[in-house]
């Protein structure tokens, strides 16, 4: 077998095993490699003896030491100890147990008789609901140590701070899908969706956990640095008194077992992939979901559509997604049109493809119970629907009034699910129609805490057991139905608001429903970025804000962050004034205008992007720590973030600001406005004064971005613009970049039908080079032009390509901003060449 470092571990329980708290409760621990392949190499005894047993996985590599009394595993580095789990021994089980008046097997000896009387224990009651809890009070527990780690990242979805806080003051961090109406900012309550994954990060390494659990769960965390100013760590370390940094985390789920994968880094990008390995990585969407989607609740009839459509174009602001919310339905039966307003949705989806845009319309998990609704009918009678705990069809409220919830756990009723995307069975709809899917959490109105009772049952499963999964199947069903309808050629799109650890394989997530303020602007970008480090890169947070009215201001300061954000959606409550962005005037028409523009001309860079995301599982949108991880002052940014490792991004979340000071990080970088082209060095807070027109985006010396500056209608209608190539050098002036296309929609690039060339800057000669020699895609796109960001004025810039002879080119250059510009070129994208500055 072949050594190498063991990156991760997986710890798996199993309720047969337990048989004494004091005991072994692990049978099954096994190290995982990924880097390079996976396989799976068991523990070996080293030694044993009253304390504990000793076990090693090879020569090299990490040591996993478990001590008996109390049961206690430490995995040891040589002699660091990375992680310990039940070092605080505070390991719990509840094991499962029937009624003591039906039947009762006993085995723990520490529960007495007396103990299974408790109240709560059989039944618990909520408010008007009452939960029957046939197995008894289930629980598990668990507690990892981390020594060395101060900072703590991850387990979304929470409206709070990126750097995850302590909770010993207050709730634990709760991951339970629910449906909040008007959520609570910094704050650790329970959202839509729930990834029971979380990083832990110090300038030496980065470890994750993946507490692999679908119920009701609670983090907690503590750290014995917390509260600690920098001052008075200082004071500690100068007065000798000083401990190592530890935080401690506590995970509790209601039910299930301990199922538990440790990612053991070391970088943050190893434990991307170590945790891509397990649950996969981004879906490589259509390009034409990078761009700009306008949605609102809703639009009213297929004449507001169309109106919309040619607001747009009136404009001049591209788009690319026109959405229909719940009223487009008949009363709320999905898979159908409302038969007055929206009568022939053909010809409206024709009407939009002869734009070359798109449209998503809203299909959601509840369906309306009505004999005369063929898909309920369909579900009631193959026994699809979730059942209540006495064996009837479970029924709710919800839009259409009382509801059926499909078992999506199931996976004939997802096979089912995705065969009624059939064009032949969703009538109505064509190729450019895609899906949304809400309300998966799944939302019951009138359910505890307005979700499903945990004893609902999905055959011999209870809801309490899978509750934060449901949501996570809806959209793998939805996705599946969008690839079958096209003979499995087209590449879905479906955005959901439940999910959980691997949802990011099936399409986009959002936040939910946010509202038009200042601060709901602010933490759209901690959300996203913690969900980018838990593997879901396609992110965003509806702009404007769902609840109330955004001033002209925010919106525009929304627009102009939400284009840098990985999903880009403009959305609105039903009761809010309308606010397409031509509604403010023609000033701010102007602005949102240039922010959508902006995100247009960046297209080419935003799909790489995602493209390396499906490939390594690396977050889109991610923290500055993860570029820069042993520099403490990234560490708990949360107001600025990078796109890939090339753009910065510092938005101005502040009403009526005139200068944000964002950190440029990395003291061997420069960073270029781009905006100004203004050089600035890297490792300083800089001020950087704003006015309405624009947010300050940098992109780092040493890079080199692809853009398509001839905007168009949509992105469709840019297929084969010609590129732009914006070249930043660094100080040793050298400069590194991308470029790959593909057809934009289909599975083909799985083929190799895509394009990928590696442009790089190098004794002052630019070249593009294959990356892919057997991929066979070919692009009518040409460079239109080079742009070089931090140049000297050459005497002569000449250019060759393979097979041509040499050409000399025109060129100008701006002393004052050191740019140098060749305009026309000329070269295919896809062709090899070189062009020398002398
Ligand atoms: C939920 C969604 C929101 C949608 C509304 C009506 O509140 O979060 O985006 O507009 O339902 O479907």
């Amino acid at each position: 077998m072949e050594t190498q470092q063991i990156t991760s571990f997986h710890a798996c329980s199993a309720p047969i095993a337990y048989k004494s708290c004091d005991q072994i409760v692990f049978i099954q621990i096994v190290a995982v490699a990924v880097r390079k392949s996976r396989f799976i190499i068991s523990l070996s005894l080293l030694s044993q003896d009253e304390n504990g047993v000793v076990l090693s996985l090879g020569a090299e590599a990490q040591r996993v030491i478990v001590s008996a009394r109390p049961f206690r595993l430490d995995i040891v580095e040589g002699r660091d100890v990375l992680m310990s789990l039940n070092s605080r021994g505070l390991l719990a089980f509840e094991h499962l147990r029937m009624r003591k008046d039906t039947f009762s097997y006993k085995v723990t000896s520490t529960v007495a008789n007396e103990d299974e009387k408790e109240d709560g224990m059989w039944e618990e009651t909520f408010k008007s609901h009452t939960d029957s809890k046939p197995n008894g009070p289930s629980a598990i527990s668990l507690d990892f140590s981390l020594p060395g780690v101060e900072h703590v990242y991850g387990i979304p979805e929470h409206a709070d701070t990126l750097r995850l806080k302590t909770t010993d003051n207050g709730d634990p961090y709760r991951l339970y899908n629910l449906d909040v109406f008007q959520y609570e900012l910094y704050n650790p309550m329970a959202l839509y969706g729930a990834v029971p994954v979380m990083l832990a990060h110090s300038a030496q390494r980065t470890t994750g956990i993946f507490w692999l659990n679908a119920a009701e769960t609670w983090v907690d965390i503590s750290s014995n640095t917390a509260g600690k100013t920098v001052f008075g760590k200082m004071l500690d370390y100068v007065q000798g008194s000083s401990e190592t940094p530890q935080t401690d985390v506590r995970w509790i789920s209601e039910s299930g077992i301990i199922d538990v994968f440790l990612m053991l880094g070391p970088t943050a990008k190893d434990v991307f992939a170590q945790y891509a390995s397990l649950t996969g990585t981004q879906s490589f969407p259509p390009l034409t979901a990078v761009g700009y989607h306008q949605c609102r609740w809703n639009y009213n009839d297929q004449e507001d559509v169309k109106a919309v459509d040619a607001g747009f174009d009136e404009h001049d602001i591209p788009y690319d997604f026109i959405w229909l919310d719940i009223e487009h339905t008949d009363g709320k039966r999905y898979f159908t049109w409302d038969p007055h307003k929206f009568a022939s949705p053909k010809e409206m989806l024709q009407g939009i493809m002869d734009k070359k845009r798109k449209m998503v319309a809203i299909v959601d998990p509840h369906i309306k119970v009505d004999n005369n609704y063929k898909i309920h009918n369909e579900i009631r009678s193959r026994g699809y629907y979730i059942k209540n705990k006495d064996g009837g069809d479970y029924e709710g409220w919800c839009w259409p009034g009382s509801a059926g919830y499909p078992d999506f756990t199931r996976e004939d009723m997802r096979a089912w699910w995705a065969s009624m995307f059939a064009y032949d069975q969703y009538e109505g709809t064509m190729e450019n129609l895609y899906t949304w899917n809400d309300m998966n959490e799944p939302s019951v109105f009138n359910g505890p805490e307005v979700t499903m009772h945990k004893d609902a049952m999905h055959g011999a499963w209870e809801h309490r057991d899978l509750h934060n999964i449901y949501g996570f199947y809806v959209q793998m069903a939805t996705a599946e139905g969008l690839v079958q309808r096209s003979g499995g050629v087209e590449r879905p799109f479906v955005l959901t608001r439940a999910f959980f650890a691997g949802s990011q394989r099936y399409g986009a997530v959002w936040t939910g429903d946010n509202a038009a303020e200042w601060d709901h602007l602010k933490i759209s970008i901690p959300m996203c970025l913690s969900l980018g480090l838990v593997g879901i890169s396609f992110c965003g947070a509806d702009v404007g804000g769902f609840f109330k009215s955004p001033s002209a201001e925010l919106l525009v300061r929304w627009y102009q962050t939400g284009a840098y954000q990985p999903f880009f959606r403009a959305h609105a409550h039903l009761d809010t004034p309308r606010r397409e962005p031509w509604l403010f005037g023609p000033e701010n028409t102007a602005l949102i205008r240039e922010a959508v523009r902006q995100r247009y001309t960046l297209l080419p860079y935003w799909y790489q992007q995602f493209y390396h995301a499906h490939r390594t599982g690396e977050p889109i949108m991610r923290p500055l720590w993860v570029e820069y991880p042993q520099d403490p002052a990234t560490f708990a940014l949360d107001d600025e973030f990078l796109i890939g490792r090339d753009l910065l991004v510092h938005p101005v979340t502040e009403e009526g600001s005139r200068g944000v000071t964002a950190y440029l990080p990395g003291k061997d970088e420069v960073w270029f406005d781009v905006h100004t082209f203004q050089k600035h060095n890297g490792a300083q807070n800089l001020y950087i004064p704003v006015t309405m027109s624009s947010i300050p985006v940098f992109q780092r010396g040493g890079s080199i971005i692809p853009r398509k500056l001839r905007v168009r209608r949509s992105s469709s209608c840019m297929e084969h613009d010609p590129y732009t190539l914006f070249v930043a050098l660094n100080p040793q002036r050298t400069a590194e970049g991308e470029l790959y296309e593909d057809d934009g929609h289909t599975f083909n690039y799985e083929k190799k039908e895509f394009l990928h060339r590696r442009l790089s800057f190098v004794n002052n000669a630019l070249s593009s080079v294959n990356l892919a020699p057997d991929a066979t895609f070919t692009t009518q796109s040409w460079i239109e032009r080079i742009v070089l960001l931090g140049a000297r004025k050459p005497s002569r810039v000449s250019m060759k390509t393979a097979d041509g002879p040499e050409n000399q080119l025109e060129f100008d250059y701006d002393s004052s901003t050191s740019v140098l510009t060749l305009r026309k070129p000329g070269m295919n994208a896809g062709a090899d060449w070189t062009v020398n500055f002398e």
